[in-house]
């Protein structure tokens, strides 16, 4: 049993190297959660996997239920969340390809069920959202990039927007001026929940393409698989690094 999951986003349905112990599918008073969970060993650490979008991958942004797949892991036993999420760069030195690991959100995203704390409350509960994700774990993933020797843009705010849709050009200049760096459609209400339930959640953000109006012209699906395929292939590699020293922190 592991207190550690991976949410892997587009382009990280299935995590390579991953050994398959048993397959969950759970249920939940929210719904059913986007895919059973996988309980696995990752370079021989024990880990909860998770595909946000379904296996295969079918369900848009908008339409996650991620209460369900907040609440299914914590209900597993998961108290810390790596999520990784395909992201459009904004800021200039986020390129096709590179890796961030972002420390704060800024939520655009609407009508979507965002909170465990919603009816039936005897008071109001207002978590507290100030920094958004879990220092321990930033600072695990960023030294598990070290290791790995994979270069990691530390820190950035990540913009959740709606989708699916990208947006225009003026979208993320509007964007920008609010300070974010890095743009997609998954990292909210995903983060929030996470901190309601209590659990630690950090990002691991790849830039698929470049933002709106800042590569370009056309932002095709083709060029984003083909980023994404690098680029993830970078993101494996910080998360063996990141699970073999959190299990040898366990063991110590
Ligand atoms: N915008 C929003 N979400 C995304 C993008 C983008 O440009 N690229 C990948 N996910």
């Amino acid at each position: 049993m592991s207190d550690l999951a991976i949410i892997g986003g587009t382009g990280l349905t299935t995590l390579d190297g991953l050994e398959i112990v048993r397959r969950e599918p759970a249920g939940t008073p929210w719904g059913a959660p986007s895919a059973p969970l996988v309980h696995g060993r990752l370079a021989g650490i024990g880990v909860v996997f998770l595909a946000r979008h379904g296996e295969p991958h079918t369900i848009p942004p908008h339409r996650v239920n991620y209460r369900a797949n907040v609440w299914a892991l914590h209900h597993a036993g998961v108290r810390r969340i790596v999520a990784v999420a395909a992201v459009g760069g904004i800021r200039a030195d986020l390129g096709e390809g590179a890796v961030a690991v972002p420390d704060q959100i800024v939520d655009y995203t609407w009508s979507r069920a965002h909170t465990f704390f919603e009816d039936d409350l005897d008071h109001p509960v207002h978590v507290d959202f100030t920094c958004p994700y879990c220092a321990r774990l930033r600072a695990g993933l960023l030294d598990a990039a070290r290791r790995a020797e994979v270069e990691v843009a530390d820190g950035g705010t990540y913009a959740a927007t709606q989708g699916p849709r990208l947006e225009s050009a003026a979208e993320i200049d509007r964007l920008e001026r609010d300070g974010c760096d890095l743009v997609g459609m998954t990292g909210m209400p995903e983060a929030s929940l996470a901190r309601e339930l209590g659990m630690g959640y950090a990002h691991c953000a790849v830039v698929a393409n470049r933002a709106a109006g800042r590569g370009p012209k056309v932002i095709t699906m083709e060029a984003v698989r083909a980023n994404l395929e690098s680029g993830m292939d970078k993101v494996r590699r910080v998360l063996v690094e990141f699970v073999e020293d959190a299990a040898s922190r366990a063991g110590a």
